[in-house]
C-alpha cells in the first residue's frame, strides 16, 4: 500500500485546525493522515487527538526551529495564526514567515494559508472612510494576513491562500450572540446595515482545506476563498429566532458606535464590518458557496448550524 501523504496541523487543537484533523482521521481511505501540532502535548485536548488517531507533536509557531521539526517529512501542511492571542499584526507577520520559512526548509509540497484580505488594496491608509489603527492598519487581523501572503509567494512554496468567512462559532464563544435589552427581548447586534456577511460553521473550514488537499496540484498558487452563507443581520436574526423559539430582532449598530465598544478589538471589528459592507459585492462575490460546497458536500447552513448548536449560545 502506498505511504500516506502527512499533512502536519497547525492550531490543530483549535477550531480551523481542528476541523481539518478531524476530516482527515474521518476518512482513512484517501490516503492522507495527519500530524496534529500543539505547543502542549500532554494537554486533555491533545490527548484526545491522539486517541483519534492522529500523531501528536508540540511546536510553537513563533519558533522557527520547532515548526521545522514538526513539518519535517510531512507532505503538507495546514497554516494559520492566532492574532487574538496577541492583538498584534506585526507578531502576527513574524510568525507567518516563521510558518513559511520551515515549510520551505521542510521541502514541503503543498501548503494552505490560512488569510484574508488586505483591506489597504481596498481602503489607503490616506482613506478616511474609517479610522487607521495602529499607525499602517485598516483592519489589523485581515491586513496583516494579506500583507504575508508574500512570505510563501517569495519562497515559490507551493501554496493554496485560503480565504476564510466569519465563524459562526462567535455566537457562541466571542461574545457575539444575542443580548437581552432592558426590554427582555433578545437582539443580535451588528454594524452591518442591510448587507450581508458571508459565515462559515468554523468546523467546515477544516472540512474545506481537506477538501483542497484531496484535489491534488488544482488550487496550487490559487487563492480559495470560501463561506458556508451569506446571510443579513436581519436574516441572522430571522434564522435565531426560528431556531431558539423566541423572538430575535436584529440591532443595527452604527459603526462609530460599536467601533467605541471598548472591549479589546471592537476598533477593528468595526472596520472589519465596515470593508465587508461597504465592498460587500467583491467580497461576498469572492466566497461562493456552492464552490465551497464542491470541497466540502458536508457544508453547513446557517440553519443547519443553529439546529446542531442553538443550545450553546449564552443569551444573557
Ligand atoms: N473568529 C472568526 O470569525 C475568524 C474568521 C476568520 C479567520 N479567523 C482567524 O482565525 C485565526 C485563529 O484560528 P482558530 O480560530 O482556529 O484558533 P483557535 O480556535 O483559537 O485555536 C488556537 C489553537 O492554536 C494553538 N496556538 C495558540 N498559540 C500558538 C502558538 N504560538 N504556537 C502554536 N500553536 C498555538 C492553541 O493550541 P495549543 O494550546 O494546543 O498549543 C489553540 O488551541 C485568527 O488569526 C483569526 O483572525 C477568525
Amino acid at each position: 500500500m502506498a505511504e500516506k501523504k502527512v499533512i502536519a496541523v497547525v492550531g490543530a487543537t483549535g477550531a480551523q485546525g481542528g476541523g481539518l484533523v478531524r476530516a482527515i482521521l474521518r476518512e482513512p481511505s484517501h490516503g492522507f493522515a495527519t500530524r496534529a501540532i500543539t505547543r502542549d502535548t500532554s494537554s486533555a485536548k491533545a490527548k484526545e487527538l491522539a486517541k483519534m488517531g492522529a500523531e501528536v507533536v508540540a511546536a510553537d509557531i513563533d519558533d522557527v526551529e520547532s515548526l521545522k521539526r514538526a513539518f519535517d517529512g510531512a507532505y503538507g501542511a495546514y497554516c494559520v495564526t492566532f492574532y487574538w492571542a496577541h492583538v498584534s499584526p506585526e507578531r502576527e507577520i513574524a510568525e507567518a514567515a516563521n510558518l513559511a520559512n520551515a515549510a520551505k526548509r521542510a521541502g514541503l509540497r503543498h501548503v494552505i494559508w490560512s488569510t484574508l484580505e488586505d483591506t489597504r488594496r481596498w481602503v489607503p491608509l490616506s482613506d478616511d472612510r474609517m479610522p487607521t489603527l495602529m499607525g499602517k492598519y485598516k483592519v489589523p487581523h485581515y491586513d496583516a494576513k494579506g500583507e504575508a501572503n508574500h512570505f510563501f509567494a517569495d519562497l515559490s512554496l507551493p501554496t493554496t491562500f485560503l480565504q476564510t468567512s466569519f465563524y459562526w462559532d462567535n455566537l457562541i464563544g466571542f461574545g457575539m450572540g444575542p443580548k437581552r435589552g432592558s426590554d427582555g427581548k433578545l437582539a443580535l447586534a451588528l454594524p452591518m446595515g442591510d448587507k450581508k456577511l458571508p459565515g462559515i460553521a468554523a468546523e467546515d473550514i477544516g472540512r474545506c482545506a481537506f477538501g483542497i488537499f484531496k484535489r491534488g496540484r488544482e488550487f496550487i498558487g490559487k487563492t480559495v476563498s470560501i463561506a458556508g452563507g451569506h446571510l443579513t443581520g436581519a436574516q441572522m436574526a430571522a434564522a435565531l429566532t426560528r431556531a431558539l423559539g423566541q423572538e430575535v430582532r436584529y440591532e443595527d449598530v452604527p459603526l462609530d458606535v460599536y467601533r467605541r465598544l471598548g472591549f479589546s478589538g471592537a476598533e477593528d471589528l468595526g472596520n472589519m464590518f465596515q470593508f465587508v459592507r461597504d465592498f460587500e459585492k467583491a467580497y461576498v462575490g469572492a466566497r461562493d458557496i456552492a464552490f465551497t460546497r464542491s470541497l466540502n458536500p458536508a457544508l453547513q447552513t446557517f440553519d443547519e448550524w443553529l439546529a446542531r448548536n442553538k443550545d450553546r449560545i449564552p443569551l444573557e
